[in-house]
């Protein structure tokens, strides 16, 4: 892992993170949904004014970004990506750690995301962070940490 700087985003990283999404997940969402990757959905998830959004950078580019909002008290992941190439070398790790932090400082004890059902890596990613799968909703499954 280089050294990474945690920065909210900002609108002229939006390019970056939808293209960062597509390379990610636009092959999962085509097998699962049999529809293209809309920008639309994404720019929904991570920069409604709800929403709030930090970048990672190391090597003077964004290599990652997570998107989180308050929901029922709770903290909902809404996005998490890591640029290929630099996956498995703890950013995502990293980002989970920070998302955690946020919680607490925000009195939020659970935090709760949506998994599609055969991003099984992901799935894996979560689990061995504490979360669990609590139900399925279409091609998603809902998981969900209490903080203690
Ligand atoms: C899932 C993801 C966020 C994990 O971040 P990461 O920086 O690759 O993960 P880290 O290096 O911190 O941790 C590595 C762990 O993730 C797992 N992993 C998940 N996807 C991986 C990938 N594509 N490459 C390498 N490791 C991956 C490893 O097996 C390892 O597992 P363990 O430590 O739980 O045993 C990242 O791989 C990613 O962006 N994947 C594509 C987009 C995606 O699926 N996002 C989640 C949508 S719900």
């Amino acid at each position: 892992m280089f050294d990474a700087i945690y920065r909210e985003m900002v609108r002229r990283d939006l390019p970056t993170l939808l293209a960062m999404s597509r390379e990610n997940m636009a092959s999962i969402i085509l097998a699962l949904w049999g529809v293209e990757m809309r920008d639309e959905e994404v720019l929904h998830a991570i920069f409604d004014p709800t929403v709030y959004t930090e970048v990672v950078e190391a090597e003077g580019q964004i290599i990652g970004f997570f998107s989180v909002e308050a929901q029922d008290g709770n903290l909902f992941i809404n996005a998490l990506q890591v640029k290929k190439g630099y996956q498995g070398q703890g950013y995502g790790t990293a980002m989970m750690a920070r998302i955690e932090t946020l919680a607490r400082a925000q009195g939020a004890s659970v935090i709760e995301l949506w998994v599609q059902l055969t991003n099984r890596p992901a799935m894996e990613f979560y689990r061995h962070r504490g979360y669990r799968t609590i139900s399925r909703q279409g091609n998603n499954y809902l998981m969900r940490k209490k903080l203690t």
